[in-house]
């Protein structure tokens, strides 16, 4: 049987015996560091990210149904290390077991499961979904996670899979949608997400989590006729906003139309783009606000000022990028929006006008006033950009013929300043065929290191940074 691991176009390559014979490896020791990587970082960077498979030239074709697979750089007293492993999931099973390519997915085509026109083809009762967009600690567990339940968790020193984590309570556990970008509220020690109960009657339900509790408690659910597709959230100090894109399912479709999830949704401009608030210790809807159509995977952070909202969202047109991931790029630039809670006036102002995506900030300003953002930069921009949101004055780094994952930021030890810390980020040189993990000072966004990893990675999702505890 031949596997062929397939980048995305205009990707360099890796091969497959190449990416199994590291992952089996016990320790990888990078020896090719050049600059001084920091004392201070202890912990472990990890990055999830789809690998999109090929079993005998047959492929599961969408960037966003690739394997699940976890890239570690470990750091320890200036020192760093670095492994790899596929999460051992169902379609990890259905290819390197059963050597077939046929696993249902994100956009994946199920017709070739021609009898399967049910439910259970959207969201099938997988024991290990194939969780393949972030990573998360949730109740005491490492978890990645995708956008159907449950996580799945992982051991953080050897990236071994260890099973669902299962949640002790009455929601869904299959058969719903739920978000992979969730929120932790370090005041509060608790973890906010949202899933979509699809139904005759379908809700947003929004819950949290307490620190090391399975239980996911509910704060509201919002009755909703066409669900949209909001693949993140943002919350302030005193509320939680949904960003409820005109790119809608009718949920009856979700059983009967036989099509991937996510190509029965449309995009219905005429119902315009509408923040929905909600109050976060009651759970009431304090107002539904619309403004002009647009899509958008991220929320970069939000934080309330003068009685007024500030949103920060890499926006896109439409969501055409979702069916065209594969193919390139799609403009999208991170803008502000300004809601009034008085009047309902919106208001928005570019802060950064090249294609970009992946924004990050400082996590301890999640919700709360900051200043610097830090994105990746596409179609010219390539590389990565620190956006000062009060100036609009920029920082970047760029190397040629590289491209740049997601920044990390990770503070330094008693810092005060917002920027006082490093950016983590892996890049892939086109030109080298091969990667290397990046560190730069988050204040000047100069480059104090970089750490050449034993093979290329190819192009991912997600990824945080995990003290060592
Ligand atoms: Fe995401």
């Amino acid at each position: 049987m031949a596997f062929t691991f397939m980048n995305k176009p205009k990707q360099a390559e890796v091969s497959a015996d190449l990416l199994e014979e590291v992952a089996n490896r016990p320790l990888n020791v990078i020896s090719e560091v050049t600059g001084e990587i920091p004392t201070w970082l202890s912990g472990s960077l990890i990055r999830n990210g789809p690998i999109n498979v090929a079993v005998n030239g047959e492929k599961n074709g969408h960037w966003f149904d690739g394997l699940a697979m976890l890239h570690a750089f470990s750091f320890q007293g200036a020192k760093v290390n670095y492994s790899n492993k596929f999460l051992h999931t169902d379609a990890y099973r259905t290819v390197f077991e059963e050597g077939s390519i046929l696993y249902e997915g994100f956009a994946a085509d199920p017709c070739h499961s021609l009898f399967k026109r049910f439910f259970t083809l959207f969201f099938p009762a997988q024991k290990i979904p194939n969780a393949n967009v972030n990573v998360a600690r949730l109740a005491d567990a490492y978890v990645a996670m995708t956008e159907t339940p449950l996580p799945v968790k992982f051991d953080l020193q050897t990236l071994d899979t260890l099973g669902v984590l299962n949640y002790q309570d009455q929601l869904p556990k299959a058969k719903c949608w739920e978000s992979a970008h969730p929120h932790y509220d370090a005041n509060q020690k608790r973890t906010w997400n949202y899933l979509v109960k699809f139904g005759r009657n379908s809700f947003y339900t929004l819950y949290s989590l307490e620190d090391g509790s399975p239980v996911r408690e509910i704060l509201t659910e919002i009755p909703v006729e066409e669900p949209a597709y909001m693949h993140s959230f943002a919350t302030t100090e005193h509320y939680l906003i949904f960003t409820e894109f005109p790119f809608v399912v009718n949920p009856l479709d979700l059983i009967t139309k036989g099509k991937a999830f996510i190509k029965n949704y449309s995009w219905k401009p005429e119902k315009r783009t509408t923040f929905l608030v909600i109050d976060r210790n009651s759970g009431d809807l304090v107002g539904r606000y619309r403004t002009r159509p647009f899509f958008a995977f991220h929320h970069t952070n939000a934080f309330e000022k003068d009685g007024r909202i500030i949103l920060d969202i890499v926006t896109y047109h439409d969501a055409r990028i979702i069916d065209d991931v594969n193919e390139g790029q799609f403009p999208a630039h991170l803008e502000r929006f300004s809601l009034s809670l008085k009047n309902g006036e919106i208001a928005s102002d570019v802060l950064f006008p090249y294609s970009s995506e992946f924004p990050s900030i400082n996590e301890k300003f999640d919700g709360h006033p900051y200043r610097f953002a830090y994105v990746v930069g596409f179609g010219g921009k390539e590389g990565l950009h620190k956006i000062d949101t009060e100036t609009k004055e920029v920082l970047s780094w760029t190397e040629a013929n590289c491209s740049a994952g997601e920044p990390v930021f990770v503070a330094a030890p008693e810092s005060h300043a917002e920027d006082d810390g490093v950016i983590l980020a892996i890049i892939l040189d086109h030109a080298q065929n091969s990667s290397f993990l990046l560190v730069l000072d988050a204040k000047s966004f100069k480059e104090i290191a970089r750490a050449k990893a034993p093979h290329l990675i190819p192009a991912g999702l997600h990824a945080q940074f995990f003290k060592n505890l």
